[in-house]
């Protein structure tokens, strides 16, 4: 009997158990080698199969996308932002696409913390420091950091993970205060203070966290310009996008102390981020592990095959963006 079930292409290493599971209920193509493929593999592979996991490292552009409709009848990507994908394009060529969102706000709410504690209490520098053998004894002036409780913490995009990151950061005792393009009902809001306008937010932003997603509107919106509108010594984190940041303006900014420190998940053209942040004490430096929890991968990985499913049986995808 020939095999019915739908082709679905893998276009990375996915955790095992759900690779298991895509085996199971698909006839998979998973790709061992982890290897990223060329935008001209990545079509011809496309075209021998009827769906596609992917995830950030894969571009759909509307040139990709024209190519592979026909045969690609879903694209489901293993992440929350989804500007690797022409949305418009897929909808103008009828291609599904699913992302993850909800399951990874927690974990990258986290990270958001993550990165404001270590940049705030200098936590890389301090590990550096000991693991250097030059602790010699306890110090009343060693590693002095910067106090967070009773700071004034300014998010930028009060989605999921805005909001998870003021749950978090009303623990700590900061002030929470936000811009957004639309202002929350009270209910969400829980106190936080709106800016209608990011240059009033940017003013108020002892921290400054970015956790809106990448679009033409917010590449490179923390420039040098608006890194002046900062309080003098602030501190940058960015569990979103890397361009979102001009890189060059904020490693000078932490250069010079105008800007006292960064938590940094995302960068710009990641791995390959800018030099200068790699001998700066007051950079703390992740390597894109936001949502890189076993819990949170996994349930990732269950949504995309939730949404798969859900297309051949010819139901609505849940999370569906086309
Ligand atoms: C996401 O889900 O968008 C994470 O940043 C992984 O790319």
């Amino acid at each position: 009997m020939s095999e019915t079930r739908p082709r679905v292409l893998a276009t990375r290493r996915y955790p095992p158990e759900i690779e298991a599971r895509l085996e199971r209920e698909f006839q998979a193509t998973l790709n061992e080698t982890d290897r990223i493929l060329s935008p001209d593999e990545l079509v011809a592979s496309c075209r021998e199969h009827d769906a596609v996991l992917c995830c950030p490292s894969e571009r759909f552009s509307r040139e990709v996308l024209e190519q592979v409709t026909g045969s690609i009848g879903i694209v489901a990507t293993l992440s929350v932002g989804y500007e690797h994908i022409d949305v418009p394009a897929a909808r103008d060529v009828g291609i599904v696409v699913t992302y993850t969102p909800d399951v990874l706000t927690d974990a990258t709410a986290d990270t958001a913390m993550l990165c404001i504690l270590a940049a705030a209490r200098r936590g890389a520098e301090c590990d550096r420091f000991v693991r250097s053998g030059r602790w010699d004894r306890w110090h009343t002036m060693l590693m002095l950091g910067i106090h967070v409780s009773g700071k004034r913490l300014g998010i930028l995009g009060m989605g999921r993970i805005g909001r998870a990151l003021a749950r978090r950061a009303r623990g700590f005792d900061m002030e929470v205060h936000y811009h957004n393009r639309r202002r929350l009902p009270a209910d969400q809001e829980q106190g936080a203070t709106f800016h209608a306008d990011p240059a009033e937010l940017l003013a108020v932003s002892d921290f400054f966290s970015i956790n809106c997603p990448s679009t033409p509107e917010t590449v490179k919106f923390l420039d040098a310009e608006r890194i002046e509108m900062l309080p003098a010594g602030a501190i940058v984190v960015n569990t979103a996008r890397g361009n979102i940041v001009d890189d060059e303006a904020l490693v000078a900014a932490l250069r010079s102390g105008r800007v006292a420190a960064a938590g940094l998940d995302v960068f710009d053209n990641e791995p390959n981020l800018h030099p200068g942040y790699l001998d700066l004490e007051n950079a703390f430096l992740l390597p894109h592990v936001g949502s890189a929890t076993h819990e949170t991968r996994m349930a990732m990985g269950a949504t995309c095959l939730d949404n798969l499913a859900a297309f051949f049986a010819g139901r609505p995808c849940p999370q569906a963006l086309t």
